[in-house]
C-alpha cells in the first residue's frame, strides 16, 4: 500500500471543481434550500452522541461528490489505513504516527498498557492523600511545567472536565516569562504541591527554565532528598530526566510515535489523571476511540471529520477563505480553541509538499474564535456584515452540567439564532436602511452534542485531529513535523549566548 503524494491542484477532480465553483460561487445558501427542500435532514450525521449538522454551508449534492472524488484521487483511504496501521508515515522525522494507538483499548500496546497502569496508581495515591510530600502531608495542588503539546492539551482537558474535578488544585506553567512562574507560586504551599515536568525530548528551554526556577523554590525550604517526593517528569528522553534529578520511578514514559501535540492521550495526561481520577481520563480515551473507528471505517460520504476536512478545503483552496472560527458555546471550552491552534496550524502550516516541491496552492488555514456568547459581544459583527467568508464551527450541547434550564434555553437560543442570521441574514427583506441590511450566505457547521463528558470531550478532540489529518492529506503535505518551529528557537539560544 502507498501514501500518494499527488498535487491536488492536478487531480480531474480539482478541474472538475474549480469548474463547479465558477457555476455556484454567487448562489446564495437560502437558494440551495429552496431547491433542496429536505436539506436539513439530509445534510445532517447523526453518530453516537453527536449531531453533525452541515446544511448551512455553500455546497450542493454536486460539490459533495466532487470533493469526494478527490478525496479518493488523492488516496485518502488508504492514507487513513497506513496512519492508523503505525506505517512511517511522518517521513520527514521518520516516525509513525500513533497517537489513536494510545486509546485502543483491545490492541493495547503492552508499554502503553503499563503506562496507564502507572498513572492510574499514582494519580489514585495522590487524589487519596497517601503520596504525601516532605513533611508527612497529603498533596493540595498539582504544577504541570510544560509547553505548546507538553501544556496546551491537559490545560484544555483539564479546564473542559472542571465539573468531574475533585479537591486537587491544578495549575499550569508554561511561558518563560518569569512573571508567569512567579504568580502561580505565589499561592502555592512547598509541602503539599507536587510538580510534574513535561517535556517528550526534555531539552525545551520554557520548560527546563520554569522547573529550575521553581526546584529552586522549593530547596529555599527543603533538601535535595525531598525532591522525589514532589518533582515527577513525563519525558521520551529518561537520560536527560535522570541527569535532571528526577528519580527514574518518577518518570512516566513517552514515546517517539507519539507527536507533542497529540500527546495528551498519553501520560502526557497525567494532571488530567490528577484533576479528574483515572476512570474519568479512560472515559476521555475510549471516547477518542469511538471515533477513530468512525473515521477508519465509515464511508466518506457519512464521515464527520472527512466531510469536515472537505467542506474546508472547499472554502481556503476555492473560496480563497484564510481562517476559520470555532465557537463553543460552552464557557468549559475556553481553552479549545488555543489548542486548536496549536494542533491545526503547527500540523498543516507548511509550504512545501510531500515531493519536496513547493506548493502553488494554499494550505493550512488559520483558527480562531472564543466561547459564545462571549464571543458575539465581541467579533461577530465582522462575521455578520463584515468583508470577509470566514466559516465557523459551531459546538453546542444539548443538556448543560449544572442543570441550569433556564441559562441554558438563552445559550442554545443563541447557539441556534445566530447560524441561523448568518445563513438568512435578511434575505429578501425590504430593510431600508443600508446599514440594517444583513446579506447572509455566511456559512457555518454546527456540532451538536448531548452533553460535555470525558467521553464525548475525547471524540471531539478526535475529530478534529482527524480533520487536520484529512487536509494534510489532500494538500499533500507532512502534517507531522514541525520543522517551522526550529529556526526562532536557534536564534534565541544565538542572541542568548552572544
Ligand atoms: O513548539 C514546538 C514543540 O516541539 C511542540 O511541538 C511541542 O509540543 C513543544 O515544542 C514542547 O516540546 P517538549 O515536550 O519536547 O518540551
Amino acid at each position: 500500500m502507498k501514501f500518494k503524494s499527488v498535487n491536488p491542484t492536478n487531480t480531474e477532480a480539482w478541474k472538475k471543481l474549480k469548474a463547479h465553483f465558477a457555476e455556484i460561487k454567487d448562489v446564495h445558501m437560502m437558494d440551495f434550500f429552496y431547491q433542496e427542500p429536505d436539506r436539513n435532514e439530509q445534510y445532517k450525521i447523526k453518530w453516537d452522541e453527536i449531531q453533525f449538522d452541515y446544511s448551512k454551508n455553500r455546497i450542493n449534492r454536486k460539490t459533495l461528490e466532487l470533493l469526494n472524488e478527490l478525496a479518493n484521487e488523492v488516496g485518502l483511504k488508504q492514507a487513513i489505513q497506513l496512519q492508523l496501521e503505525g506505517y512511517n508515515i511522518n517521513l520527514t522525522e521518520d516516525r509513525a504516527v500513533l497517537h489513536t494507538a494510545l486509546r485502543d483499548f483491545d490492541q493495547m500496546k503492552p508499554e502503553v498498557k503499563k503506562s496507564l497502569q502507572k498513572m492510574k496508581a499514582f494519580s489514585n495515591s495522590v487524589i487519596k492523600g497517601k503520596w504525601k510530600g516532605f513533611s508527612n502531608k497529603a498533596i493540595t495542588d498539582v504544577v504541570n511545567i510544560g509547553i505548546g503539546g507538553s501544556d496546551l492539551g491537559p490545560k484544555m482537558v483539564v479546564n473542559a472536565l472542571q465539573y468531574y474535578s475533585n479537591h486537587l488544585k491544578v495549575h499550569f506553567v508554561s511561558n518563560v516569562d518569569g512573571d508567569h512562574v512567579a504568580e502561580i507560586l505565589k499561592s502555592l504551599n512547598r509541602e503539599t504541591t507536587l510538580f510534574v515536568i513535561v517535556s517528550k525530548t526534555f531539552t525545551t528551554q520554557e520548560t527546563l527554565a520554569n522547573a529550575t526556577t521553581i526546584k529552586n523554590w522549593f530547596l529555599k525550604d527543603a533538601s535535595q532528598l525531598d525532591i522525589e517526593k514532589h518533582f515527577v517528569a513525563v519525558s521520551s528522553n529518561i537520560e536527560n530526566a535522570v541527569n535532571y534529578g528526577i528519580t527514574e520511578d518518577n518518570i512516566f514514559p513517552m514515546w517517539d510515535w507519539v507527536g507533542g501535540r497529540f500527546s495528551l492521550w498519553s501520560s502526557v495526561g497525567l494532571s488530567i489523571c490528577c484533576a479528574v481520577g483515572y476512570s474519568n481520563f479512560e472515559d476521555l480515551l475510549k471516547g477518542a476511540h469511538e471515533m477513530d473507528l468512525h473515521f477508519k471505517d465509515e464511508e466518506f460520504t457519512n464521515n464527520i471529520p472527512v466531510l469536515m476536512g472537505l467542506i474546508s478545503i472547499w472554502y481556503n483552496n476555492f473560496y480563497n477563505c484564510e481562517t476559520e472560527a470555532v465557537i463553543p458555546y460552552n464557557q468549559y471550552l475556553e481553552k479549545f480553541v488555543p489548542y486548536l491552534q496549536q494542533a491545526v496550524m503547527e500540523s498543516n502550516g507548511k509550504e512545501i509538499d510531500r515531493n519536496g516541491i513547493p506548493v502553488n496552492y494554499q494550505t493550512g488555514a488559520i483558527v480562531w474564535g472564543n466561547v459564545g456568547t462571549n464571543s458575539q459581544h465581541a467579533f461577530f459583527q465582522l462575521l455578520h456584515q463584515g468583508t470577509k467568508t470566514i466559516p465557523i464551527d459551531f459546538i453546542g450541547f444539548k443538556e448543560p452540567l449544572h442543570g441550569n434550564q433556564y441559562q441554558h434555553k438563552l445559550l442554545m437560543a443563541n447557539f441556534y439564532g445566530q447560524s441561523e442570521s448568518l445563513l438568512k441574514g435578511t434575505y429578501q427583506q425590504n430593510i431600508s436602511n443600508i446599514y440594517r441590511t444583513f446579506k447572509g450566505n455566511k456559512p457555518s457547521n454546527s456540532l451538536l452534542i448531548n452533553q460535555l463528558t470525558p467521553k464525548n470531550l475525547g471524540s471531539l478532540i478526535a475529530l478534529y485531529e482527524h480533520k487536520l489529518f484529512v487536509q494534510g492529506v489532500i494538500w499533500n503535505i507532512f502534517s507531522y513535523d514541525q520543522w517551522g518551529v526550529e529556526l526562532g528557537k536557534k536564534n534565541a539560544n544565538k542572541i542568548l549566548n552572544s
